[in-house]
């Protein structure tokens, strides 16, 4: 499975950037409106700090397939790289996917809640499909089966869209759907530093310390 960043604050998207190896961003409206900034300018920064090799997941605002298809240029005009547009599933939402998948566009297909769902936006042409695990958790559903369920109908029907699993809120849901054979999940910058972070780790990283410490005190190897 690979990460992706969930967050559209430039500062931990550079902590993230520059100590995990993440594969990109996702953001959604929340996401973005969040950080209260001048839209545009908060795109780009996050454009210029990812690079253009790692993908930008970036959500379409309008609800008309034809004016998802004018925001989607646009973004991909201002934008560049590797870009994948994202479009909560829908009736405009499948129509504008359809139409920009022929245009050789990327589309992750949002929102997803079930199987039949993801199964749609694969068939529209959807490079992705992002099911939300922490919602459905929420309502008493199970998120990480919902994802397994759609790993497993991909595999059934040899369908080549991948699922990005999103909306987490712990660590064990994450690892959960790397079981589940999930392709990629995109994560805070909270939950990569819960599935970074292990107390036997930290007390074994001590050990090192204090071991090496007793021989060669504050040196390391450069210094000898
Ligand atoms: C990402 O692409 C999703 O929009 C996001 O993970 C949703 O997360 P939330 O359920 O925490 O809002």
């Amino acid at each position: 499975m690979i990460y992706l960043l969930d967050t559209a604050d430039v500062e931990s998207i550079k902590r993230c950037n520059e100590f995990y190896p993440i594969e990109g961003v996702t953001t959604n409206p929340s996401i973005i409106a969040k950080e209260k900034k001048d839209f545009w300018e908060l795109v780009e920064e996050i454009r210029n700090i990812i690079g253009n090799d790692k993908m930008f997941h970036i959500q379409t605002r309008a609800e008309k397939a034809e004016d998802i298809i004018k925001e989607a240029m646009l973004l991909i005009g201002r934008l560049g790289g590797e870009i994948y547009i994202k479009i909560p599933i829908c009736e405009e939402g499948l129509k504008a996917t359809m139409q920009l998948n022929q245009m050789g566009i990327k589309v992750t297909m949002t929102a997803i809640f079930t199987p039949a769902q993801a199964l749609l936006a694969a068939r529209a042409g959807a490079s992705f499909v992002a099911p939300y695990v922490n919602r459905l958790d929420n309502i008493l559903g199970d998120g990480v089966d919902v994802v397994a369920q759609i790993v497993e109908e991909f595999k059934k029907h040899d369908i080549q869209t991948k699922v990005l699993a999103a909306s987490f809120k712990n660590a064990e849901q994450v690892h959960k759907c790397a079981l589940a054979g999930c392709h990629s999940a995109t994560i805070t910058e909270g939950t990569l530093k819960n599935l970074v972070s292990y107390p036997m780790t930290d007390s074994a990283i001590k050990g090192f310390d204090k071991d090496w410490k007793k021989v060669y005190g504050d040196k390391i190897i450069l210094d000898l």
